[in-house]
């Protein structure tokens, strides 16, 4: 069955272009109205501890705008969360993070960290939050997610992105598709992403019962060629490529 595969954009660069500076542009809220001309179906921002890109007072601007659906990535620790319980933005992805990180390099340990993770996932959702798990495409990790009550789960395609033969490439896209109709079957909606580009793109929609691709980097670096509004315009015209499920 073919379906539309819904785009995220995350523009956690376009605010890390301006903490480099300290200036009050690029505006954020722009930003975001350019991704929705060029066919974004949401937003997606990134509030680190360390606030080194996207600032509080971004997300609250952004769930101001009643144009924009967003999703809001983070870590599960109580200051974040008390904020995200503030802004109730459309949706919350729980992410692991660690300090020295340049980006989000693991899933989060669903199957390891129940304890911590069920009160948060418990009070976002009485929030009216829907929430995703970042989650490595694990058997292990997608049966706590499902256990645990999200709804969602963002499967992490980094390794694929980073494979450097096309053995291993065969080997991260063979995981992910598991690990979708595993999580299909669990009843969990399906998303995905971390390092996606138009040049592993092609891999990413073998991936059965997408329901949305979160994709930050390689559109703000495409858009310094030609604007936001045409880079999220190439994306999705890419994305009317997909299949849906099996
Ligand atoms: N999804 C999650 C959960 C992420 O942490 C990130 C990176 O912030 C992305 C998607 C977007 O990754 P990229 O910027 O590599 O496209």
């Amino acid at each position: 069955m073919k379906t539309r595969l819904k785009l995220g954009v995350n523009i956690d660069h376009v605010a890390a272009l301006r903490q480099a500076r300290g200036t009050p542009y690029p505006d954020l809220v722009a930003a975001a109205h350019d991704c929705v001309a060029g066919g974004a179906d949401g937003i997606t921002v990134h509030l680190r501890e360390d606030r080194r890109h996207i600032q509080d007072a971004d997300v609250w601007r952004l769930r101001r705008d009643n144009r924009l659906s967003l999703n809001l990535e983070m870590a599960n620790v109580p200051e974040i969360v008390r904020f995200a319980l503030r802004v109730r933005p459309a949706e919350v992805c729980l992410v692991p993070e660690r300090r020295a990180e340049r980006t989000t390099e693991r899933g989060v340990d669903a199957a390891g960290r129940r304890r911590q993770l069920q009160p948060t996932i418990r009070r976002l959702r009485a929030a009216g939050i829907v929430v995703s798990l970042f989650v490595d495409p694990d058997p292990r990790q997608l049966a706590a997610a499902a256990e645990l009550g999200a709804p969602v789960v963002e499967l992490h395609t980094g390794d694929l992105a980073g494979a450097t033969s096309a053995a291993a490439r065969r080997r991260r896209l063979a995981e992910l598709i598991r690990g979708a109709e595993l999580a299909h079957a669990l009843g969990l909606r399906v998303n995905a992403g971390h390092g996606i580009n138009t040049d592993n793109l092609r891999d990413i929609l073998r991936i059965p019962w997408l329901d949305t691709l979160n994709i930050g980097h390689s559109i703000v670096a495409r858009a310094l060629f030609c604007g936001l509004t045409t880079a999220v315009r190439e994306l999705r015209r890419a994305l009317a490529a997909y299949r849906g499920g099996a």
